[in-house]
C-alpha cells in the first residue's frame, strides 16, 4: 500500500475544496488497486468534504489540532472536534506550523499523544533546513525532532503513526530531495523508529516523503519500498498534477502485485 497525503494548506475555500475532493476521487475511479489518499482541506471545509469522501476510498485529514481536550483556547480545534466531523488523520508539526507559528517540539509531542489518544493517525512532519544540511546536521536534527515528538508515545494495537520526511529546503521550492537523499534519510528514520518502537508490527509505522512532489517525480520516490508514500502540497491543488501522483502510486502498487 502507498499513501498519498494531499495538504491543501490555506489555498482553497469551501467550494473549491468540495470540487477538489470530487476531482481527487475521480483520479482513482475504475482502478483495481487504490492507494490510501488522505485529503487535508482547511478546517472550515472539513464538514463539506466529509460528505464527498464518505464511503469512498479516500480519508479525511486535518492540517493541525490543539493538544488539549477543551477549554479557553480561542481559534483552536480539539482532536474530538476533528473525529466528530469524520477526520481520521492529522498533520502534526508541519514546518510551517513550527516556523511561522512557533510550534515547539514539546507542543508537537503533546499533539501526537493527544491524536493517538483520540484514535487519530498522526502524520508527524520532520525535516532539516538547508543550513543544517549544509552543516552535515540533517540526521541529528531529524533524530532530535523524532525523539522529542515521540517522547512517552505508546502505540497500542490498532493505532498507526505516519512520519513525513520533509526537508524544509524542498517545501514549495520546486526542488525536491534527490532520490538518494530521500532514501538515506528514510533508512535513518526507520532505524530511529525501530529503536523507539521495537515491537511495532509491520504496517503500524510508515515513512513518507514530502517536498516539491510532482506528477513527474512521484514515481521515483514511491517505487522504493522504504518510501511509504508522499505528502503533496502545491501539486495536490492542481488536479492534473495530482492525478499523475495518484497514477504513479497505482503503477507502483500494480507492479508490487505481480
Ligand atoms: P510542496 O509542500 O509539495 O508544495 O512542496 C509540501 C508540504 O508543505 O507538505
Amino acid at each position: 500500500m502507498k499513501t498519498i497525503i494531499a495538504n491543501w494548506k490555506m489555498r482553497v475555500g469551501v467550494r473549491e475544496s468540495v470540487a477538489l475532493a470530487r476531482g481527487t476521487l475521480l483520479t482513482v475511479r475504475g482502478s483495481k488497486v487504490i492507494p490510501e489518499i488522505v485529503v487535508c482541506p482547511p478546517f472550515v471545509a472539513l464538514g463539506e468534504v466529509r460528505k464527498v469522501v464518505a464511503r469512498s476510498a479516500a480519508s479525511l485529514g486535518a492540517q493541525n489540532m490543539h493538544s488539549e481536550d477543551s477549554g479557553a483556547f480561542t481559534g483552536e480545534t480539539s482532536a474530538r472536534m476533528l473525529t466528530e466531523v469524520g477526520v481520521s488523520h492529522v498533520i502534526i508539526g508541519h514546518s510551517e506550523r513550527r516556523q511561522v507559528f512557533g510550534e515547539t517540539d514539546e507542543m508537537v509531542n503533546a499533539k501526537v499523544r493527544q491524536a493517538l489518544a483520540n484514535q487519530l493517525i498522526p502524520i508527524l512532519c520532520v525535516g532539516e533546513t538547508a543550513e543544517q544540511r549544509d552543516a552535515d546536521q540533517a540526521r541529528d536534527v531529524v533524530r532530535d525532532q523524532l525523539g522529542a515528538a515521540l517522547s512517552d508515545v505508546r502505540l497500542r494495537g490498532g493505532s498507526k503513526l505516519l512520519v513525513a520526511y520533509e526537508p524544509l529546503w524542498a517545501i514549495g521550492t520546486g526542488r525536491s530531495a534527490s532520490l538518494e537523499e530521500a532514501l538515506a534519510m528514510h533508512e535513518y528514520i526507520h532505524a530511529v523508529l525501530n529503536g523507539v518502537f521495537p515491537d511495532a508490527p509491520k504496517g503500524q509505522l510508515d515513512v513518507l516523503y514530502g517536498g516539491s512532489v510532482t506528477g513527474e517525480n512521484a514515481y521515483q520516490f514511491m517505487r522504493e519500498k522504504l518510501i511509504g508514500g508522499v505528502l503533496v502540497g502545491g501539486a495536490s491543488v492542481k488536479l492534473n498534477q495530482f492525478r499523475e501522483v495518484v497514477n504513479a502510486a497505482i503503477e507502483v502498487m500494480e507492479g508490487l502485485q505481480e
